[in-house]
């Protein structure tokens, strides 16, 4: 090589490059595949980190305790100025972001009300909004309009489940939408200062929102997990600050439904597109209803919501040979993971018989996502109630996608009932 020759690019990182395209990121799966075969692990000067794309490195990643979150840490060191967005303060300040102690401490306040005996009071509600959203979508049908999965059906239940248990009203719900989907870009590798700003702008209301209502809830406290945080933060301020208490609210009601409306929505797509398979659901709908979880487990497997989660290494550490420096960001692509031939037989084929499936679609390890028995709850009252009442649902248009790999889901998915 000659001095004014260009370094030629490592294939791993040419696959990279176009993967995190908006070309790579609408279709992400054939992407994984090639750079998995040349590198499950790649350690890439020229992106600033490693990459992980095989389901057992992935596993090394996310349990082992030479990984921590990406928080202050990575950012004090990779994006100085970080602190001057409330965003990024409140986001990397609160569950995600945090390592131990403190996550084992915030996470113990909230852990209760999320497993699955408390959740199950939820159902009759999630229920109710389901059965309700069905029939917006029939009366925008029987207008002749086209009926969209996610603002009619996804959205309306997943966030209105998820106000019910933190204990936003009803009647509050409308601008979080457009809030929590501008400041879910902090997730993505690479954010535009254009669009953190954005981002921030719209988080600034969340965090007004929240600071409001924990105000008003303390003089009249409800049935909810703000009345119970506020009340651990009154009794005792070690415990949980009144910063950590509306990030933590916050936090939790915004990772509370956009990822779940996303299942839904690439779950429906998913279905429509292999009759094959949602044959076998009709008919696990109509002998074991109560089985679902493991057709549940393959739609994750298959097409999930958060495609790829962020950590860093705390020590010098070696993953299958390859050496991965203290303090590098280390992105683990769990939706690759989840095609790994070498963990899934036939990985690229839906197969809702999967048994044993066990994806990383919700995580693993410490930071294994608080709301999975809820994200079930909500997929077996879709699955049972959309597919009991319109077994013939199939797609009316090209369903659109939105950019992102964090966030995994689509902005429109045009259906028709009959
Ligand atoms: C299908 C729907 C969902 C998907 C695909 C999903 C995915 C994930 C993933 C992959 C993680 C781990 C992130 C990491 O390790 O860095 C996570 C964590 C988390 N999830 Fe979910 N999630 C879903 C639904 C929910 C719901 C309904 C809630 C509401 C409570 C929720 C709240 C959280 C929280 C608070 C964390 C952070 C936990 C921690 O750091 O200890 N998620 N989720």
């Amino acid at each position: 090589m000659t001095a004014d020759e260009p370094a030629a690019v490592h294939p791993a990182d040419a696959e990279l490059f176009q993967l995190f395209s908006p070309e790579g990121q609408r279709n992400p799966f054939p992407g994984y595949a090639r750079l998995r075969a040349l590198a499950p692990v790649r350690v890439s000067e020229a992106l600033g980190g490693a990459f992980v794309t095989g389901y057992d490195a992935a596993c090394a990643v996310l349990s082992g305790e030479k990984f921590g979150t990406v928080g202050a840490e990575w950012f004090d060191k990779n994006q100085p100025g970080w602190r001057d967005s409330p965003l990024l303060v409140s986001v990397f300040s609160s569950l995600a972001g945090a390592n131990n102690p403190d996550h084992t401490r915030l996470r113990g306040l909230v852990a209760r009300a999320f497993n699955v005996r408390q959740i199950e009071q939820v159902r009759p509600y999630t229920a109710q909004l389901t059965e309700r959203a069905l029939d917006t979508m029939a009366e925008h049908a029987a207008r002749g309009d086209v009926a969209d999965i996610p603002s009619l059906l996804a959205l309306p239940v997943a966030m209105g489940t998820i106000a019910r248990l933190v204990g936003v009203p009803e009647e509050d719900l409308g601008p979080f939408d457009g809030w929590i989907r501008k400041a879910s870009v902090v997730f993505e590798v690479a954010v535009s200062p254009e669009a953190l700003a954005e981002a921030d702008a719209a988080y600034l209301n969340v965090l007004d929102y929240f600071h409001a209502l924990v105000a008003e809830r303390r003089k009249a406290p409800g049935d909810d997990l703000l009345s119970a945080l506020i009340a651990v933060r009154d009794a005792d301020g070690d415990r949980l600050s009144e910063q950590e208490l509306v990030d933590l609210l916050a936090f939790i009601f915004g990772s509370g439904f956009e990822t779940t409306a996303g299942l839904v929505g690439n779950s429906v797509v998913t279905l429509a597109e292999h009759p094959d398979q949602l044959a076998v659901l009709q008919s696990v709908l109509a002998t074991a209803p109560d089985k679902l979880a493991p057709v549940i487990d393959e739609l994750g497997r298959f097409d999930g919501s958060v495609q790829a989660t962020r950590r860093m290494a705390l020590e010098d550490v070696e993953i299958e040979g390859v050496h991965i420096p203290a303090g590098t960001g280390t992105i683990v692509f769990l939706g690759a993971a989840n095609r790994d031939a070498a963990r899934f037989p036939d990985p690229d084929r839906l197969d809702l018989h999967r048994a044993d499936a066990r994806p990383l679609n919700l995580g693993l390890g410490v930071h294994y996502c608080l709301g999975a028995a809820l994200a079930r709850l909500e997929m077996e009252e879709i699955l049972r109630r959309l597919y009991g009442r319109y077994p013939r649902l199939r797609l009316a248009g090209t369903p659109i996608r939105t950019p992102g790999l964090q966030l995994y889901r689509h902005e429109s998915i045009p259906v028709a009932l009959d």
